[in-house]
This record gives structure tokens, sequence and C-alpha cells, in this order.
């Protein structure tokens, strides 16, 4: 029988520290029957071993170019993207499988040279949030890591303790915390801020997620803005607009200037990030008070956010991170590899590849296949480009 081979190059994105398979990762697959190949040091800024991946069955492999070009199938954390160098797409041999975060709509030009290239191309970023694709959904995944790294930010960078404390030096009262958007990094936000003892209170438009905001511990505001409206079929919030967009403001504005950290996720996917803090709603908080915005990379929920940076406007610090996951790269990588090492064993069960496109999954998550193109938001983007 022919063993697939799988490659784990080195991430190349400038100040990415993840890495695509942990050496626990390396074992699954190799019992069921894949040859894995790790490029030599790519765990190592994710504090993994080549030892460690030697010991679990891979290969180390020396040369970068080796590992993606012997193998089947390649595993990324980011896959190459249209800032890269097009050699990025070169690497790779035709009928290799490509999975990794691709950004799809996004990156067009990189997706039609993956195509061109005749790779079959799966990103993980369209995983369906659907029961059985839980275990490997990454982009939730990454939004726990994300959102328990956001409340630390706050709590390291607010001048002000979160929990209560009564010491012979004075009692010495809770942070408030605002967190907009209770999706998944919401959730986790509001989780670890109350673990280290802050009152928190949560807004989302989707009345759904109510319950789940008390259940950590936290209280729910405004009910009155939001109705069942606020969300699609498939459980995703809607863009808000007009009457509702101004009363949402008001709302956020008016908890703002009683807080002391506010941290936004507000996401409509495949949207810029809704605005939903102005300048002026920023001069309402205390001074000394933190904002952390998670859509940065999106645009920001907050007017005066910088990607990458933080800035202080009218003595509020405003952070908006890009590289929260890279901080907790060795976990991040742990639960990357686990979502793509049940992806992998759904698309090749047993070692054996499978395209079932009947499947959800599957067919979610193809981009790229036979030459072709097959996702069709990124057709479209590339017929807007005048690329197709
Ligand atoms: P999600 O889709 O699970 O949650 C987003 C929430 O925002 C939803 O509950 C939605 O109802 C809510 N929302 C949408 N519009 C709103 C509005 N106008 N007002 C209030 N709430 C609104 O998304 P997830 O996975 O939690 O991601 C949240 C954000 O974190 C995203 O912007 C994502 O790009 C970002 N993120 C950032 C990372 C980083 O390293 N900086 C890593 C991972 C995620």
């Amino acid at each position: 029988m022919i063993r697939l081979r799988v490659g784990i190059p080195s991430e190349t994105r400038p100040g990415e520290r993840r890495v695509a398979l942990s050496p626990e990762g390396v074992a699954s697959l190799v019992a069921v029957g894949f040859q894995v190949a790790v490029q030599a040091d790519a765990g190592h800024r994710a504090f993994y071993t080549d030892e460690e991946y030697r010991h679990a069955g891979a290969e180390i492999v020396p040369e970068p170019g080796a590992v993606c070009g012997e193998a089947d199938i390649v595993l990324r954390v980011l896959g190459p993207s249209d800032t890269d160098s097009p050699t990025e797409v070169c690497r790779f041999k035709p009928g290799t499988t490509l999975v990794s975060f691709l950004a799809p709509v996004s990156n067009p030009r990189t997706v039609k040279a993956l195509a061109d290239g005749e790779v079959t191309a799966f990103s993980m970023d369209l995983v369906p949030r659907i029961t059985r694709a839980q275990r490997m959904d990454a982009l939730s995944a990454m939004s726990t890591i994300a959102g328990y790294k956001a409340a630390l930010l706050a709590a390291s960078r607010l001048p002000k303790f979160y929990p209560l404390l009564m010491t012979a030096a004075g009692t010495i009262p809770p942070a408030r915390v605002l967190i907009i958007g209770a999706g998944v990094a919401g959730l986790q936000a509001i989780a670890t801020c109350r673990r280290l003892g802050a009152v928190v209170e949560a807004f989302d438009v989707r009345p759904a997620v109510k319950e789940q905001v008390e259940s950590l511990g936290a209280k729910f505001v405004a009910m009155d803005i939001v109705t069942d409206d606020a969300q699609d079929a498939s459980g995703y919030a809607k863009e808000v607009s007009g009457d509702t967009h101004s009363k949402e403001l008001d709302l956020i504005g008016n908890r703002m200037a009683k807080n002391d950290v506010v941290i936004t996720t507000a996401l409509i996917p495949g949207r810029p990030a809704p605005k939903l803090i102005t300048r002026d709603m920023v001069r309402r908080m205390p001074p000394g008070s933190v904002i952390v915005d998670l859509a940065a990379m999106n645009g920001g929920n907050c007017e005066a956010t910088v990607p990458g940076q933080e800035v202080v406007v009218d003595d509020v610090l405003i952070a908006g991170p890009l590289d929260l996951l890279s901080d907790m790269a060795h976990d991040a990588s742990r639960m990357y590899s686990k979502n793509i090492v049940e992806f992998l064993l759904n698309l090749a069960p047993e070692g054996n590849m499978k395209l079932d496109l009947e499947d959800p999954i599957l067919r979610d998550t193809l981009v790229t296949h036979q030459g072709k193109v097959v996702h069709e938001p990124t057709r479209l983007a590339l017929q807007r480009e005048g690329q197709s």
C-alpha cells in the first residue's frame, strides 16, 4: 500500500510563530498510516523540538523545498497570500493537496495560482459551524485564544486591579468590563475577566447569546435593541443599520462611561468590522481606561484603532493587536493541530484520500480542484479583478 506523505513546512509569514502540527498530531497521523515529514526547526518558535517530532514518528527534513515538493498533502497554518512572493505557490508539485487558512476571498490571485498549479486547496477558515465539524473548527479555536489573551492584555494595561481587594491599605473596588460581541472570542473574554474578578457586562445584537452571557456570571445589556431579526438563518449576526445602529451607539456610549475596559469582538462574516465606537465615545471613558479591539484585522470596531498598535486617545489606551495567536504559539499550535488532524482524517480516512463532495465540510472548504477555482465568492472576487 502506498502511504500518503504529509509535509509540515515552517510558517513563512513574518512574526508567525505557530506550526501546523504538534508532535501529538504527528503521532496520530502516523498511527493511521501516513508518512510525516517536518521541516527542521518548524516547531521551534512554538516550543516543539525536532527530537519530539522524531520521537512521534516524523522524518525531519532540513531542506524547505523538499518538505512541500515531495508531499502529497501539505499542512500549514497560514497558506500563501497575495502579499507573498509568487515562489510560495511554486513550491507545490501538481496534484498536491494543501490544507491551511487561506482567506481565499482576500487572496484571489494566490488561489488562482494554486488552481493553475493543479493544487487541491482546502481553507480551514471555511469549516462550517455545524456539530460534526466542531472538532475541526479552527476559527473557533483561535477565537477562544484571542478572547482569553484580549482579557489578559487589557488587565495588564489597566492601571487598576480587576478583583475587589480588601487590604490594610483600604478596599479597592473591582474593575468594570464591557464586552461588545458575545461570539466565541467574546464569551472567552467574559469568562477570563470573570475568573480574574472583574464585574462584566456584555452586549450583542443576537438575543440567543443572552443566556450564555449570564451563565458566565456577566450581565447582558439592552435587550430592547436586540430582536430575532438580528440574525440570519445560520445564526450569524446581520448588519445593523439606520435607527438601530444609532440606538446601539447611544447604548454603547452610555455603557462606556461606566466601564474601565472595553473588549470589542463584533463581526459579521465576510464584511468589514462594524464601527461601534467613535472617537467621541472614547472620550467618555474614565482616564486610564483600556479598549482592546479584536476586530483590528478587519478594520476595527473602534474608529481610533490602529491595527497592530497601541495608541492613547485622551488618556484611553486603544490596542489593536494582530499577534495574539503567535503570543500563545504553543497551545494555539496544539489546538490547530487537533483541528487539522480531524480534518485530514475526514478527507483521507485511514490514510486513503477520499474526496467526497457530498460531505458539507469538504464541499464548503474546497477552494481549488482539478485546475479550477471552485469557491464561488473567490471566483467572483477574481471576476471583479478581471482575472477569471
Ligand atoms: P463570532 O462570529 O463568533 O462573534 C462575533 C459576534 O459579534 C457575534 O456574536 C455577533 O452577533 C456579534 N456582532 C455582530 N455585529 C454586532 C453589532 N453590531 N453589535 C454587537 N455585536 C455584534 O466571531 P469570533 O470568532 O468570536 O471572532 C470575533 C473577532 O475576533 C473577529 O473580528 C475576529 O476576526 C477576531 N479575531 C481576532 C484574532 C486576533 O488575533 N486579533 C484571532 C481570532 C479572532
